[in-house]
């Protein structure tokens, strides 16, 4: 008699068969034909890959920010889009922590202001997310800047911000969009390690888009997404 095989737990987050096409002047780009991706609870994935091979179109899509041609993106068992649009807001605020390629931070706040965001966003207690906003801003280096706006801050510094507001709600997934792409090695590689033990600690899915070779070894699965598709390295 065979024991039968123990069941995989649900994906965190998946993509099936997502398309993806621009228009470009007179023509459209077929930037993603056909990528299926699955982000199991508690791992970490990473991709690299050529500039403008479509890494953070698909990071949008699985984050719902953006619509594939074809194909579907879930959040565990739902398929996207989840309806309403506050209701979207309010649970990629407590799903989902991205670590944008570009920070978006917000220009009026300062550093704990822009971390305490998330948690705004989300709903919930203001004292406990201050709180844990300090803690974040402290295991990123920044926990003397908290008062600081964007304005002041270097790039890499603006980037440790943003990934301490990703991380501010306990998010079942965090996209990370080169979060270590301004930052020089020493810097790059502490936050690697922050991405990794917030990642494994809060039992959360990690999904880096990184050039950084040695950064993607870091992760349990590494992909390389070219010409359209997203293949195992
Ligand atoms: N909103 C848009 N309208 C038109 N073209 C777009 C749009 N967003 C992305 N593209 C095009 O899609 C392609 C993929 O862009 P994307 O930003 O996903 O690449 P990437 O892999 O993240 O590149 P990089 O490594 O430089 O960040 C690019 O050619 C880009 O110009
Ligand atoms: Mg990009």
């Amino acid at each position: 008699m065979s024991t039968p095989a123990p069941a995989e737990p649900p994906p965190v987050l998946r993509a099936e068969g997502i398309h993806k096409s621009f228009p470009s002047g007179p023509d459209t780009i077929e930037v993603l034909r056909g990528v299926d991706c699955v982000l199991l609870p508690g791992t970490s994935l990473s991709v690299r890959g050529p500039s403008g091979g479509g890494k953070t179109t698909l990071l949008n899509i699985l984050a719902g920010l953006e619509t594939p041609t074809a194909g579907t993106a879930y959040w565990g068992e739902d398929p996207l889009p989840v309806r309403g649009l506050s209701s979207l807001a309010r649970r990629r605020a407590r799903y989902i922590g991205m670590v944008f390629q570009a920070y978006y931070l917000v220009p009026e706040l300062n550093a704990l202001e822009n971390t305490l965001l998330a948690a705004r966003i989300a709903g919930g207690s203001v004292r406990d997310a201050t709180a844990r906003a300090k803690e974040l801003l402290d295991l990123v280096g920044m926990g003397e800047r908290l008062r600081s706006h964007p304005a002041q801050l270097s790039g890499g510094e603006r980037q440790r911000v943003a990934v301490a507001r990703a991380l501010m709600n306990r998010p079942a997934a965090i996209l990370a969009d080169e979060p270590t792409g301004n930052l020089d090695e020493r810097t790059g590689e502490s936050i690697m390690e922050v991405l990794l033990n917030a990642t494994r600690e809060a039992g959360a899915s990690l999904l880096l888009v990184t050039h950084n070779r040695g950064f993607a070894a870091m992760t349990d699965k590494a992909f390389r997404l070219e010409d359209g598709h997203l293949r195992p390295l």
